[in-house]
């Protein structure tokens, strides 16, 4: 009987324990336990001796990093839903398979993007600070005091009505949202009437009647900086923006030189620009109340992270098992 060689398999960043434990059983697994970010050089030289890669968000694993694959390199299993990390073009000139981990921070994520919707509007962040930084100034409930403003009854513009889209409008329809959306191709009108939603084939159009945009496209070359500096400037003065998607969506210099001139009224933001460099000037923004900034936690739920490393495990057993991995990421679909 012919044993099998457990596939070397190098996994860039530390995973939940239960996620570990398990790629230690199946796996000739390389774990990173004290989760420091791999450098250049060590992703090179794990290209070249490893028969899987399993990176995240956090690895930039371009055309020259895939050049230096050596030939066992078989699959990148990456434990992320997004791959704009991943030059998926290159991987597959080079034969390799990419695989990602859609569906399973779907929920989590348009929960996080409500979250921000409330933080901005309900200045959720500035009240708490007040008790904890300076309690000595709260003098008592106060009928004029923390004004926010409702949601209820507002007008919710979806930039991407994928699944997180559809989540996030699931969720706002709840709070009393009116939904409205763009995406390159309109929903199916079973999901258009469940949501009462709008769709609005121009994001100009949709972007100057709505009071909250909520970003949730991904991040692709046709979507950089789609919320380009003459479109946030057709947002209304009282409208806010969040995003959970990607930084490099939205332009984020002119966001900060809107929010900072009064023109948009606030933003609610999960990702940034050059990640995880953050632009002092929405530091400054955050501490004058303006915008609520959270460190790329959307889908960070420990059911959600083991959800993802089950979907790695499975596409790596899957297309060692010689079938086609269920979460195959095709060229030109990223
Ligand atoms: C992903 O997996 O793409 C997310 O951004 C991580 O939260």
């Amino acid at each position: 009987m012919t044993v099998r060689k457990k596939p070397k398999v190098y996994i860039t960043r530390k995973l939940p324990d239960a996620v570990e434990t398990r790629m230690r059983e199946l796996f000739d697994a390389e774990l990173n336990i004290d989760d420091r970010p791999r450098t250049r050089d060590e992703l090179t030289a794990a290209m070249k001796t490893a028969d899987v890669l399993v990176p995240t968000v956090t690895d930039r694993i371009d055309e020259a990093l895939i050049a230096e694959a050596g030939e066992d390199l078989k699959l990148i299993a990456s434990f992320s839903n997004g791959t704009d990390h991943i030059d998926i073009d290159a991987a597959a000139k080079k034969g390799i398979t990419v695989t990602n981990t859609p569906n399973v921070l779907t929920e989590d994520t348009a929960d996080m993007t409500m979250a921000l919707i409330l933080a901005v509007s309900r200045r959720l962040t500035e009240g708490a600070r007040i008790l904890t930084d300076s309690p000595g100034d709260w003098a008592g409930w106060s009928p004029t005091w923390m004004l926010g403003r409702r949601i209820w009854g507002k007008r919710i513009g979806i930039v991407g009505m994928g699944r997180i889209g559809t989540a996030v409008a699931r969720r706002a329809k709840a709070f009393g949202l009116s939904i409205h959306y763009h995406n390159r191709k309109r929903a199916h009108p079973a999901t258009e009437e469940e949501l009462e939603a709008t769709y609005w084939d121009s994001l100009d159009q949709m972007l100057a009647r709505v009071d909250v945009v909520s970003v949730n496209c991904p991040s692709t070359p046709a979507t950089f900086h789609l919320l380009s500096a003459r479109r946030l400037a057709l947002m209304q003065p009282t409208s806010i923006i969040v995003n959970t998607a990607r930084g490099d969506i939205i332009d984020e210099a002119a966001m900060i030189q809107l929010l900072r001139e009064g023109k948009i009224a606030g933003a609610g933001l999960d990702v940034y620009q050059n990640e995880p460099a953050i632009n002092p000037k929405l530091i400054k923004l955050a501490n004058e109340g303006r915008v609520v900034l959270l460190p790329h936690m959307g889908s960070a739920t420990i059911e959600g992270r083991i959800d993802m490393g089950d979907k790695v495990i499975i596409n790596i057993r899957t297309f060692f098992d010689g079938h086609r991995p269920p979460n195959r990421v095709l060229p030109g679909r990223a």
